[in-house]
């Protein structure tokens, strides 16, 4: 296959994890690029579901080689809790399972200073983080005082991270918390040094060396574009780069190596957390959505808010991203609904707006303007090909096609995997 990008198009959670897990059969390696264990990708296969949080969707197929490359924050405790997971699930990582010695280290006191942060914030200025410490952990790489996976196999670094505990304890009791144990953290990261070792490795040449020997690599992103830190709906976004960019800075592949970008989309939007949402539905609509799609975090549980396809997001995505081909998802969850909105553009104080303002107290003011679109109002999750579909259900996946400028390559109607349409040759 050739080397891909997927990243999300809208908030996070547009089912990434299912479509990698699709994509994968074809894919020699499943590279992670940014994001830490705030993202949760869930993938269904037969019986069994699995939520993964930092390592690569890939792993499933024993086939595929896995990365955690150097973008990504790595809380080393949640890491071996996944691998032992897995492993007990069945799964062997042993020679197909990396981890880039320059990824940044998540550790406790990031979680706390993240909570705190959140807690200390006023209404309205939350976040609503998934106080997992990707802000401060991102936060000290830039600051050039983080700790790297590589350190941990370091015999300084004890000492390294004493420096860290003293000043995030100064930061924290400044917060009035009480201080980090170092003792004991010392010892969590040794004792988590022992499981991470022998997957504690330099991914770049591993990587471009995969390349130079016609591998195909299949970049997971994490997240979605609205929380990408630069071109999200700042300051209520995430800390990393999770728009198609991302994937060459933190995987450490140059950009003429990407041969496509997929973006995969939700048939209608989720957010999770604070932040100016313009299409959301706070009505029985809302909820419908919610419950229909089960709408509920993969990582922290928290229901998710609801609303139709914003498509000024859509093209705002396609148009950052590069984006080749969507894996549209969830088509599904519209069955039953008798009229479906498309937001085309929102109006902001009388001003017709077709893409995303920087400036979020005006996106805040944004009113989506809709079209509507007649539901089809039976069910899709039985298709198997696109003319299966109720009629109604081709011309919304047409007309989305039509308007975003972008054709839909993998159509989503079930959280399985043969639940998965190819609409086109490159799939
Ligand atoms: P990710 O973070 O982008 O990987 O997405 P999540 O796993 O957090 O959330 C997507 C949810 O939708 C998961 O529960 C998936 O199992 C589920 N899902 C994925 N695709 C479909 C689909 O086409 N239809 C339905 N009904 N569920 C889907
Ligand atoms: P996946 O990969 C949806 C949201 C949080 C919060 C904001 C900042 O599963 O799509 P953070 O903990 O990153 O500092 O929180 O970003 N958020 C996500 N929302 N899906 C995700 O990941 C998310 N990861 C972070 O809810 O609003
Ligand atoms: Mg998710």
């Amino acid at each position: 296959m050739a080397n891909t990008v997927l990243i999300g198009a809208q908030w996070g959670d547009e089912g990434k994890g299912k479509i990698i897990d699709v994509l994968t059969a074809a894919v020699d390696w499943v590279v992670r690029y940014q994001g830490g264990n705030n993202a949760g990708h869930t993938v269904e296969i037969g019986n069994e579901r699995y939520v993964l949080h930092l390592i690569p969707s890939g792993i499933l197929r024993p086939s595929t080689k896995n990365v955690i490359g150097h973008g990504v924050v790595v809380d080393p405790l949640a890491l071996v809790k996944e691998i032992t997971d897995l492993e007990q699930r069945g799964a062997d990582l042993r020679g197909r399972f990396f981890l880039s010695d320059r990824a940044h280290l998540v550790l406790p006191y990031h979680n706390l200073l993240d909570a705190c942060r959140e807690q200390a914030a006023s209404a309205g200025a939350k976040i609503g983080t998934t106080k997992r410490g990707i802000g401060p952990a991102y936060g000290d790489k830039a600051a050039r005082v983080g700790l790297r996976a590589g350190d941990l196999l370091d015999p300084i670094f004890p000492a390294l991270l004493q420096r860290r505990v003293e000043e995030a304890n100064r930061v924290l009791g400044a917060w009035g918390q009480p201080p980090v144990d170092y003792a004991k953290l010392l010892a969590d990261c040794q004792a988590a040094t022992a499981k991470l070792a022998p997957f504690i490795a330099d991914t770049i040449p591993m990587l471009n060396e995969a390349l130079a020997r016609k591998e195909s690599i299949l970049f997971e992103g994490a997240q979605g574009t609205m929380l990408d830190i630069d071109f999200g709906t700042y300051p209520f976004v995430t800390s990393s780069s999770a728009t198609a960019g991302g994937a060459c800075t933190g995987a450490g592949v140059a950009p003429h190596r990407i041969d496509r970008v997929v973006g995969v989309i939700k048939a209608y939007t989720t957010r999770v957390g604070e932040g100016p949402f313009p299409t959301e539905l706070l009505d029985a609509m809302g909820e419908q959505l919610r419950k229909t799609g089960n709408e509920f975090g993969a990582t922290t549980g928290r229901p998710r808010r609801c609303g139709w396809f914003d498509l000024v997001v859509a093209r705002y995505s396609a148009m950052l991203n590069g984006i080749d081909a969507w894996a549209l998802t969830k088509l599904d969850v519209l069955d039953a609904v008798p009229v479906i909105k498309i937001c085309v553009a929102y109006d902001c104080d009388g001003e017709r707006l077709t893409t995303v303002p920087a400036n979020i107290r005006k996106l805040e003011r944004c009113k989506p303007i809709y079209e509507e679109f007649p539901g089809w109002q039976c069910k899709t999750t039985d298709a198997t090909t696109f003319a299966e579909l109720p009629a109604g259900a081709q011309a919304y996946v047409r007309r989305l096609e039509e308007l975003t400028g972008v054709k839909v390559g993998l159509l989503s109607v079930g959280p399985r995997r043969a639940s998965t349409m190819k609409l086109t040759q490159d799939f």
